[in-house]
């Protein structure tokens, strides 16, 4: 996940009942005798678990069973990513990464980034790169190629039944989906429901919610963010207003990932269709924030951190000194710490 030569310590957070299933897992971490992995440590302390973490994996939460609703989940769970993002903030290491696994992904990165006052809205993503890959392993399957030809398909909005899977900028070895699979019914019926609801199909059929390919997916993700990657990948991040979406809402869109960090692919063509059903989950994403409002801090403002990093970043790339310290004066107070010691380093 963060190269082939870096070695990892891991720290595991469970549940107080969950820490005797927790040692088991620690001591087949132990027994797989991982090379690069250089000490375990499990607590059901959450400043303990996140005490200076780089990478923090959010992939706890009450799982949905058969029949159940996601939005049954959103409280519950909301309160949990509440509790994370206070203790993320006080002891993870400036400038971490964020991902959210545990569902309803999506409101609880926005929970989670609301209650880390120290952090910004950047460090937070949403894993929608689970559903990216069914949606090229679909789309590779249809066209009867190798899913590693295939690019550029794009989620958006919510990990949820209302996302749209969206294959318009999709390419197969180069050359549009659309041309080579010639069957536009299909992608935008049957392709886009069977994505919509795959999730729920594998809860169905395991008994279970989706484990290994969640995993991969999660691997996948911050790989591609930590070391880059020439595809586009999908994630739920801040809204920012391209595509008019705006609203403090975590919405998946493509994101272009040159190393160390993402940023948004913007000013993509939206025709008619895409643009209903991007304002589909868009407003399911309104209605989940709605839902967890008493959860937000009331000073909350999500689109005010943002600004903040624009502005510093517009100065770092100016390189200009008095800016960087004039626009890091704003930013929360780990931030600030860690311009100061970069602009001595
Ligand atoms: C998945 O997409 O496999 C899971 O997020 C489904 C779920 O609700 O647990």
């Amino acid at each position: 996940m963060l190269g082939k030569d870096q070695p990892v310590r891991l720290q595991l957070i469970e549940t107080k009942q969950g820490m005797s299933p927790l040692k088991g897992v620690m001591m087949e971490l132990e027994d797989g005798a991982f090379p690069l992995l250089e000490s375990v440590k499990g607590t059901s302390d959450l400043e303990e678990g996140f005490g200076d973490a780089n990478f923090s994996l959010l992939v706890g939460a009450m799982p949905r069973k058969q029949g159940m609703e996601r939005s049954d989940l959103l409280s519950a769970n909301a309160a949990i990513f509440a509790d994370q993002g206070k203790a993320l903030s006080a002891t993870a290491a400036p400038g971490s990464r964020v991902l959210i696994v545990g569902n309803p992904a999506n409101t609880n990165a926005l929970v989670a980034a609301a209650n880390a006052p120290d952090m910004l809205p950047e460090q937070f993503m949403a894993m929608t790169r689970l559903d990216q890959s069914r949606a090229e392993g679909m789309i590779a399957g249809k066209a009867g190629v190798d899913v590693k030809d295939v690019d550029r398909v794009i989620i958006w909005g919510n990990h949820s039944a209302t996302q749209y899977p969206d294959v318009s900028h999709a390419r197969i070895g180069g050359r549009w989906a659309k041309d080579v699979i010639k069957d536009d019914k299909w992608l935008t019926g049957d392709f886009v429901s069977k994505v919509q609801k795959r999730g729920a199909e594998v809860i169905a059929a395991r008994g279970a919610s989706s484990a290994a390919s969640a995993a991969s997916a999660a691997i996948d993700n911050i790989r591609d963010v930590h070391l880059g990657s020439k595809k586009w990948q999908s994630i739920g991040v801040l809204s920012d207003g391209s595509y008019g979406i705006g609203g403090g809402l975590w919405y998946s869109v493509p994101c272009a990932c040159p190393g160390l960090h993402y940023t948004r692919v913007k000013g993509l063509p939206v025709d008619e269709y895409s643009a209903s059903m991007m304002n589909a989950t868009e407003a399911e994403l309104v209605a989940e924030r709605d839902a967890v409002r008493h959860l937000l801090p009331s000073s909350y403002d999500a689109g005010v951190p943002l600004q903040k990093l624009v502005a510093l970043k517009e100065a770092w790339d100016a390189n200009d000194k008095a800016r960087i310290q004039e626009a890091s004066k704003s930013l929360p107070a780990r931030f600030q710490a860690a311009v100061k010691s970069a602009l001595s380093s």
